[in-house]
């Protein structure tokens, strides 16, 4: 005797309730990339949808977000002026903090604000810290010490959560220290504890004008061709204090996401990152698939390999598209 599977296919509403997974406006968490000036509002040509604008259409930008049942979003900031330590993101007049301030003012805790914490969009180099002595390559617990201090800046201007997205080790011990010693210990943090060195981080490169301008950053993002290590890397950063592990790329690391899924009890997050965006829209654009179903396919199997959050440029577009499925 064989088992009918199809029992419990055959019309809509048993579908639905026999469905294991559920993508819901809520697990998103969406991108926002905020320069100097006013009335910026700036398209990336390998990311159409994505913008580079000031602080005041940030705040519009927050409005639409919250109408389209959207109500996390990752800062990024570029600063006018990039030299070889980052001076913008350590300040408490730089771009970031202005625009926390900002935002904060407008939307008190409508908004939950992650920071990205790096120094790639910030140095002139591009590299995601400070260069060693030979200049050859970022040096790690120099790195450590101007984390401290972007992240006092962050949690002082008043961010809701710090994403810290480098791939020094000790990173998180660092900003938990700091964050503890002046009073944010219920500040959490969500790591970017498994982070890959991808081609996939073309496009945001355009967006964050965050290249590195000599070498690569394969001394510190780890190589995709290790999946122990992978698992090994998030762990850590459970152990130093991580409140949130996250895997970037999510595509092509759907494995990585169910191993740590299933080694570790904290939240997960994945990170559906510009290349992503990029091959969608353009397979879209050249109209080779159904780019609606193809995306909730795609946001599904993120959560359906173990994520709880997913950040993604296509979050608008996946909450306006859930809202029609629902009505
Ligand atoms: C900066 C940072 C990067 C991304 C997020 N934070 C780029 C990088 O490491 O080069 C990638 C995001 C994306 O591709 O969408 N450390
Ligand atoms: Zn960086």
């Amino acid at each position: 005797m064989f088992k009918r599977f199809r029992r419990v296919r055959l019309n809509k509403i048993v579908r639905d309730m026999v469905e294991e997974t559920h993508l819901g406006a809520g697990d998103f968490i969406y991108p926002l990339f905020v320069r100097e000036g006013q009335g910026i509002k700036k398209e990336i040509s390998s990311m159409p949808g994505v913008f580079q604008m000031s602080s005041d259409e940030v705040l519009k930008e927050c409005d639409e977000l919250l109408s389209l049942g959207l109500n996390k979003i990752l800062l990024f900031g570029i600063p006018d002026v990039k030299d070889s330590i980052g001076s913008d993101a350590l300040s408490d007049e730089g771009i970031i903090a202005r625009t926390i301030r900002e935002i904060k003012k407008s939307f008190g805790s409508r908004v939950l604000i992650v920071t990205d914490l790096c120094f790639c969009e910030y140095t002139d180099h591009g590299h995601c810290g400070i260069l060693d002595i030979e200049h050859e390559s970022v040096d790690n617990d120099a790195t450590l010490l101007i984390t401290q201090k972007q992240a006092l800046v962050h949690a002082n201007a008043g961010a809701d959560m710090i994403a810290p997205s480098g791939m020094m080790d000790g990173t998180i011990e660092a900003i938990r220290e700091v964050l503890d010693k002046n009073g944010y210990e219920n500040l959490p943090i969500m790591s970017y504890s498994t982070k890959f060195s991808s081609a996939y981080y073309g496009p945001f490169r355009d967006v964050a004008e965050s290249a590195p301008s000599f070498g690569d950053r394969k001394t510190y993002q780890m190589s995709y061709s290790n999946r122990r290590e992978a698992v090994a890397e998030s762990l850590e950063d459970e152990k130093q204090g991580a409140d949130i592990l996250m895997v970037k790329p999510a595509l092509a690391y759907l494995d990585i996401v169910r191993e740590i899924r299933n080694a570790s009890s904290l939240p997960l997050c994945v990170y559906n990152v510009s290349g992503e965006y990029a091959m969608l829209k353009a397979a879209a654009a050249a109209g080779v698939i159904d780019y609606e179903r193809v995306l909730l396919e795609t946001m599904t199997g993120f959560k359906r390999a173990g994520a709880d959050i997913i950040i993604s440029y296509h979050a608008k577009e996946v909450a306006v598209l859930l809202r029609k499925k629902g009505e």
